[in-house]
């Protein structure tokens, strides 16, 4: 058994790269699958809940958790399988995912290149199918092995189970607070096209005039691109994208649109149209604003940042102060991306 204890009282900032200080009343970091069953049978968990924390980088704690956090620490990588055209690799949830990227682009691995420089683990990396730059998890995904927390007992579940949508699955929706993700299997290319469609991307490397990227001059393409516009947890605490770009019918974007004619779109299926929620904050005044410890990065509106100290009340207080901002400008209602832990 590999060093399996469960603590009290442990401060959760270094656990949360929003950095809001809160405590958790019980701690306990799951290493190998066998953990789980180890919590299960302790005390605690029998009246307690069990809150599943993996690299903190899309959580806000809004106080403190009067219950367990588990915090995933599972490692390994291995591949399970190879064909003429693809390669299944397997790694455990509690794998950095960047360092994950770094691993398959210099190994020739291609289809996560675009997911450079997201922060947080593998295991989180499909309870909310991560996205950016014109590639999400969810194009790779192979299988993933999660525990239950009610009986301990495992169970694959393949893409379709996953229930994948943008920035959304299972496990955000019915299958929420039910597992612990142990292990993920995504399937990459050995020929890989590269995917250089998004505008920002496209735009970087033509000016770095780059024509035919390989799957490394993309990564690096990505990482740069993030790093102009999305702050460095370890310089300035943040949880990414605060909330989700909303998605609205065309009829209620035209009438919008003949106000504001500059305002960005994309096509979103089924005469839907997505709207950076960037654009529409940015538009109500907020971008680089700051009230007390908390605000909006100046680069990016849609990335709140705690600038020292901030609680998790004073990063929702603004949030909602944001959304009912927007609301009332463009009656669009913003949803949060991060998860929120009351
Ligand atoms: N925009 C503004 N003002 C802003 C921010 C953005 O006008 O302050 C405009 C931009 O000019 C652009 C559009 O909004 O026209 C889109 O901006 P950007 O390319 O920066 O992407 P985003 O839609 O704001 C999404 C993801 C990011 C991901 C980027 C790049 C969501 C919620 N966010 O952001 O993901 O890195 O695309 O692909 O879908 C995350 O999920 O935490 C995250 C950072």
């Amino acid at each position: 058994m590999a060093d399996f204890s469960i603590r009290r009282h442990v401060d959760l900032a270094p656990y949360n790269t929003l950095g809001v200080g809160a405590t958790a009343g019980w701690f306990v970091k799951i290493r190998e699958i066998p953990d789980v069953a180890r919590l299960l049978e302790a005390p605690p968990s029998r009246e307690r809940p069990v809150h599943i924390l993996g690299g903190g980088s899309n959580v806000l704690f809004l106080g403190d958790v009067d219950g367990i956090v588990a915090h995933v620490a599972v490692g390994g990588r291995e591949v399970i399988a190879r064909d003429d055209r693809h390669l299944w690799l397997k790694a455990g949830a509690g794998e950095n995912w960047h360092a994950l990227v770094r691993h398959c682009v210099e190994q020739g691995w291609g289809g996560i290149e675009n997911l450079s420089l997201i922060p947080g683990t593998v295991g989180a990396a499909p309870i909310q199918n991560i996205g950016a730059y014109g590639a999400e998890l969810s194009g790779v995904f192979h299988s993933l092995t999660a525990v239950n927390l009610s009986d301990g007992t495992t169970r694959t579940f393949d893409r379709e189970a996953c229930r994948f949508g943008y920035r959304d699955s299972y496990f955000k929706g019915e299958g929420r607070g039910q597992w612990l993700v142990a292990d993920v299997t995504l399937r990459l290319s050995l020929q890989h096209e590269v995917n250089t469609g998004y505008d920002a991307l496209r735009r970087r490397l033509e000016r770095e005039g780059i024509v035919n990227p390989d799957i490394d001059q993309v990564s690096r393409a990505v990482m740069a691109e993030r790093r102009s516009k999305l702050p460095d947890p370890d310089d300035l605490g943040n949880a990414g994208s605060f909330f989700k770009n909303p998605v609205i019918n065309r009829p209620r974007f035209e009438e919008l649109r003949e106000r504001w004619p500059g305002m960005p779109h994309y096509p979103a299926g089924e005469g839907r149209v997505k709207v950076p929620a960037g654009w529409l904050i940015e538009e109500t005044g907020w971008k680089g604003r700051r009230v007390g410890p908390v605000g909006t990065y100046r680069q990016q509106a849609l990335v709140i940042v705690n600038h020292g100290g901030a609680t998790g009340h004073e990063v929702w207080e603004l949030a909602r102060r944001i959304r009912d901002e927007v609301a009332g400008v463009f009656g669009i209602e913003l949803v949060p991306e991060v998860n929120i832990i009351s």
